[in-house]
C-alpha cells in the first residue's frame, strides 16, 4: 500500500473516532476517544489498513466457524468463513471450511493469506462506537483480576466491546450494559464476529438505573469492570454484586473520576485499594541511537483496582 493509502487509512478512523466523540457523552469516553486515535495513528505508522468487511454480503457464512483474518501486504480484512467481499483487489468469496494457513483468491487471482484471529486485531477490525480500551489495558486488567475459564463478569459499559470480547476469549462469561441502543446494537455484532456471542451478553440499559431499580438479578459475579464516567457510583454496590475475593476493575481516564472511585471503593468497605496509572513508553531504534519515542502516546488512564473481601 502507498503512504497515501495509509493517510487515508488513518483519516477513516479518525472519522470514525469523531462520531463516536459526538455520541459519547461523558468526558471520560471522549478521553479515551483521544487515546484510540492515537492508536489508530499507530496503525497508520506500521501500514496496516485495517477496514473490517466494507462491502461484504451475508452470503452463506458458517456460524460454525471461527471468524478469520485475511491478509495481504498491509491489508487485513476480518470475516466470517462464507463470506463475500468486495476489495480493491477484486471480489473475494470466502469458502465457508476456510481455515488458517490457507490462501484465498480474489476473482481477479490476487492472494490473500488466511489467519487465526487473536485478542489484539480486535481493536483493529471491531466497528467502534464507545471508545475501545486499547490492549495492554486490557492485558492490565485481565492480569490485575485473574479473569479466567468459568469466571463471570460484570462489565459497563460496553462501547465497542473489545474489552467483553477479550475477556470472554479468556475464557469468562461476560454480562456487559450500554446505555446507548445503537451502541449495544453494534457490540452484539462485534461479538459475533470476534466469535464469542455465546459467552458475551450485551443488554441495552444503563447499569447504574438497573442498581438503584434493584433489577439485576444475575449477581454475584466474580470480577466487576467499569469504564464509564459515573464508575464510582456502580462501586458502592460492589459487595452485594461481586462473591467474597472477586475483583473489581475501574478504568478512569482523568484523575478526579479516578479519587471519587477510591473513595467509594473505601466508603463500600473494599480491601487491597490500588491505583496505578497506565503508562507506556515505545522505543525507537535507529541509525542514531535508542531512545524513547517523542510520539505523546504514551498515559490512556488510572487503573483501580480493589477486593471483596
Ligand atoms: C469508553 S466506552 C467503553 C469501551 C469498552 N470498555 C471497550 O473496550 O470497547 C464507555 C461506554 O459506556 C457507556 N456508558 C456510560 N455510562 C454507562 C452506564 N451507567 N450504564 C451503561 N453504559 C454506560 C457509554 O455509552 C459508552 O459507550
Amino acid at each position: 500500500m502507498s503512504d497515501g493509502e495509509s493517510d487515508q487509512s488513518a483519516e477513516a478512523d479518525a472519522d470514525v473516532e469523531a462520531e463516536s466523540d459526538a455520541d459519547a457523552e461523558s468526558d471520560a469516553d471522549a478521553e479515551s476517544d483521544a487515546d484510540a486515535e492515537a492508536e489508530a495513528e499507530t496503525d497508520a505508522e506500521a501500514g496496516v489498513e485495517t477496514e473490517t468487511n466494507a462491502d461484504t454480503q451475508p452470503d452463506e457464512e458458517s456460524p460454525d466457524q471461527p471468524p478469520v483474518l485475511l491478509v495481504r501486504d498491509d491489508r487485513e480484512f476480518l470475516v466470517q468463513p462464507g463470506e463475500e467481499m468486495g476489495t480493491d483487489l477484486g471480489i473475494l468469496e470466502v469458502p465457508a471450511d476456510v481455515e488458517p494457513g490457507d490462501t484465498v483468491e480474489t476473482h481477479l487471482d490476487e492472494a490473500f493469506h488466511v489467519r487465526r484471529l487473536r485478542g489484539p486485531d480486535l481493536f483493529h477490525h471491531f466497528e467502534r462506537t464507545g471508545a475501545p480500551m486499547v490492549p495492554r489495558d486490557i492485558g492490565l486488567i485481565i492480569g490485575e483480576t485473574g479473569i479466567a475459564r468459568g469466571d463471570r463478569v460484570l462489565d459497563t459499559g460496553t462501547g465497542t466491546g473489545v474489552l467483553s470480547a477479550s475477556m470472554a476469549r479468556a475464557g469468562a462469561t461476560v454480562v456487559t450494559y450500554e446505555r446507548d441502543p445503537e451502541f449495544a446494537d453494534v457490540a452484539r455484532e462485534n461479538m459475533e464476529l470476534g466469535g464469542v456471542a455465546d459467552a458475551v451478553d450485551v443488554r441495552t440499559g444503563d447499569l447504574t438505573e438497573e442498581l438503584e431499580a434493584g433489577a439485576l438479578e444475575s449477581a454475584p459475579f466474580d470480577v466487576l469492570t467499569l469504564d464509564t464516567g459515573d464508575a464510582a457510583e456502580i462501586v458502592t454496590h460492589a459487595p452485594e454484586l461481586l462473591v467474597e475475593g472477586g475483583f473489581v476493575a475501574v478504568y478512569s481516564p482523568f484523575i478526579e473520576s479516578t479519587r471519587d472511585v477510591v473513595e467509594a471503593a473505601r466508603e463500600a468497605g473494599l480491601a487491597n485499594i490500588r491505583t496505578r496509572e497506565t503508562i507506556q513508553r515505545e522505543m525507537q531504534f535507529d541509525d542514531r541511537g535508542s531512545r524513547p519515542s517523542t510520539a505523546p502516546v504514551g498515559h490512556t488512564g488510572y487503573l483501580t483496582i480493589a477486593r471483596n473481601e
